[in-house]
C-alpha cells in the first residue's frame, strides 16, 4: 500500500511487497502481500496504527514522512505484535523516543521480547479504553486469538473506520488501496480464503466473536494489515459473510474418517484399504475414503484431516523414518482443534520399522488420541495380516460410535 488518504485525517502509509512468494515459512503468497500501516491525525495528537516488518523499515519511514515528521507521532497503536507489524518498533523508538506504545496486556508482554527494550513508554489498554486525538477518538475493542492472544481492534467513531490488523486481511498486492479497485477479483478471493484457512481456521469461535464486534459498528472503512482496505460499498459485507460461513459450527452429519497413506510397493496401501473396510463395517454411514498422499494436493489433504472426526495414517519405514509426505501432512495439522482427535497408525517395514514410533511421538506432541498401538507388518502383508488389519479398523470404527 503506497501513501494514500483513506478519509479526512487518516492515511495509509504501509508497504507493498508484490514479489513475496513465501510468508512465515509456511504460507505461499502467489499474489505477494502488503504490510499496511495507518496514520491518524487529530487536532491535538497523531497516532500510527501498526508498524511494519523490519526489512522494509527505511521505505516505511519515507512513507510516513510524506504525511508528517516521525517525531510528531504521539502514539503507536499495535493491534497485534507479530513481527510483520511490530518488527520495526525498536527502530521507530530510536527515531522518536517520546512515542507512547499502546497494546493489549498480552501484546505488552510480547513487545518486550520483540524489541528487547523496556525503557519506552508503554500503555496497556483493555476493552473500551480510549484515547482522544482531538476530534478523533481511538477506542480499543478486545479481539483475542484473532490470531494471537494479544489481538485487538481499534475503532475511530468519528470516521466510522476500524483497524482490524490481520482480521479480514489477505496476502494480496495490487498497486491500489481500496477494494473497489481490485483488478483480479478471482485471485483476491483465492488469497482471501487461503489467508483465512491458514490464520483464522484454528479459531472459529473467536472469529464469530470478532464478527459480532464488527457488526455492532457502523463501518465505512475496515483497514486491515494485509491487502486492500475494505469499504462499505465495496467488499466489506461480502468478506464478513464469508468469515461467518467459514467459521460456522459444523452441522451434525455422517462421520468423516479419512485414511491417509504412502506406499512404495503397495504394502502399506493394502493395509490402508483393509483398515478402511473395517471402519466402514463398524460405521456404515461414515465417509471413509483412502488417500494416497502423493496423488493429491497437500492443501486438500490437510483440509480433509483438519475437518475429520477421526483419521488413520500409514507410512512405510524408509531410512529409519516415516516418509516425507506423511510428515508434511502432519505439519499442516490445526493443532488447536485437532487436540484429542482419535487416530490410528499403521505401516509396513522391512527390518527396523521406526516410522510407527516416530509418528506416535508426533501425534502425542499434537495431543491427539491414539487408538491402540500402531498396526505394523513386515514387508508384504499375509492373508492373516490383512484380516487383522480389517479387525483393527473395525475396532477403531466401533470406538467412534
Ligand atoms: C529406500 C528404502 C529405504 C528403506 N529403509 C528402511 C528402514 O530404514 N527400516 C526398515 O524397517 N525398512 C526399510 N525399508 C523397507 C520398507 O519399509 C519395506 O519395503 C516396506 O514393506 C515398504 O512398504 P510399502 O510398500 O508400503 O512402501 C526401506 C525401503 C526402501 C525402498
Ligand atoms: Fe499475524
Ligand atoms: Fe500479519
Amino acid at each position: 500500500m503506497a501513501v494514500e488518504k483513506i478519509t479526512g485525517g487518516i492515511w495509509s502509509v504501509g508497504i507493498l511487497n508484490p514479489n513475496l512468494r513465501v510468508f512465515d515459512i509456511v504460507m505461499t503468497t502467489d499474489y505477494g502481500t502488503t504490510y499496511n500501516s495507518y496514520l491518524v491525525k487529530g487536532s491535538e495528537k497523531t497516532a500510527l496504527i501498526e508498524c511494519t516488518h523490519l526489512s522494509y523499515f527505511d521505505r516505511y519511514l519515507d512513507n510516513i514522512r510524506a504525511v508528517c515528521d516521525p517525531s510528531e507521532i504521539d502514539y503507536l497503536i499495535l493491534n497485534h505484535t507479530e513481527p510483520d507489524h511490530a518488527g520495526g518498533v525498536a527502530r521507530l523508538l530510536e527515531i522518536n523516543p517520546n512515542l507512547e506504545v499502546i497494546a493489549s496486556q498480552a501484546g505488552s508482554i510480547y513487545l518486550k521480547g520483540i524489541t528487547n527494550r523496556t525503557d519506552f513508554k508503554l500503555r496497556v489498554v483493555k476493552e473500551g479504553d480510549s484515547i482522544d486525538l482531538g476530534g478523533k477518538t481511538l477506542r480499543f475493542l478486545s479481539a483475542p486469538f484473532l490470531h494471537w492472544p494479544d489481538s485487538m481492534f481499534t475503532w475511530v467513531e468519528e470516521d466510522r473506520t476500524v483497524f482490524t490488523c490481520d482480521f479480514l486481511g489477505a496476502h494480496y498486492c495490487e498497486p491500489f488501496t481500496f477494494d473497489y479497485h481490485i483488478t483480479y477479483p478471482e485471485a483476491y478471493e483465492i488469497a482471501f480464503k487461503g489467508y483465512y484457512d491458514a490464520i483464522f481456521g484454528p479459531f472459529p469461535a473467536y472469529v464469530r466473536k470478532g464478527l459480532e464486534r464488527l457488526k455492532a459498528l457502523d463501518i465505512e472503512y475496515a483497514c486491515t494489515s494485509h491487502g486492500p482496505v475494505l469499504t462499505r460499498n465495496g467488499r466489506l459485507s461480502y468478506t464478513m459473510e464469508k468469515y461467518a460461513e467459514w467459521s460456522a459450527p459444523r452441522a451434525a452429519g455422517p462421520k468423516d474418517v479419512p485414511v491417509f497413506y504412502c506406499s512404495a510397493y503397495g504394502n502399506t496401501r493394502q493395509l490402508a484399504k483393509k483398515i478402511a473396510e473395517g471402519i466402514r463395517a463398524a460405521l456404515p454411514d461414515a465417509n471413509v475414503e483412502t488417500f494416497d498422499l502423493i496423488k493429491h494436493p497437500m492443501a486438500e489433504m490437510a483440509a480433509r484431516l483438519n475437518a475429520s472426526d477421526a483419521f488413520a495414517i500409514g507410512s512405510p519405514t524408509l531410512n529409519r523414518d516415516a516418509v516425507q509426505p506423511v510428515w508434511s501432512l502432519l505439519s499442516h495439522v490445526d493443532a488447536v482443534n485437532c487436540a484429542k482427535r482419535p487416530v490410528v497408525l499403521f505401516g509396513s517395514y522391512g527390518w527396523s520399522g521406526e516410522a510407527a514410533a516416530n509418528l506416535k511421538a508426533r501425534l502425542e506432541g499434537l495431543k491427539m488420541s491414539l487408538f491402540e498401538e500402531p498396526f505394523r507388518v513386515v514387508f508384504v502383508p499375509s492373508e492373516e495380516d490383512l484380516k487383522k488389519a480389517e479387525e483393527f479398523g473395525r475396532r477403531f470404527g466401533e470406538s467412534l460410535r
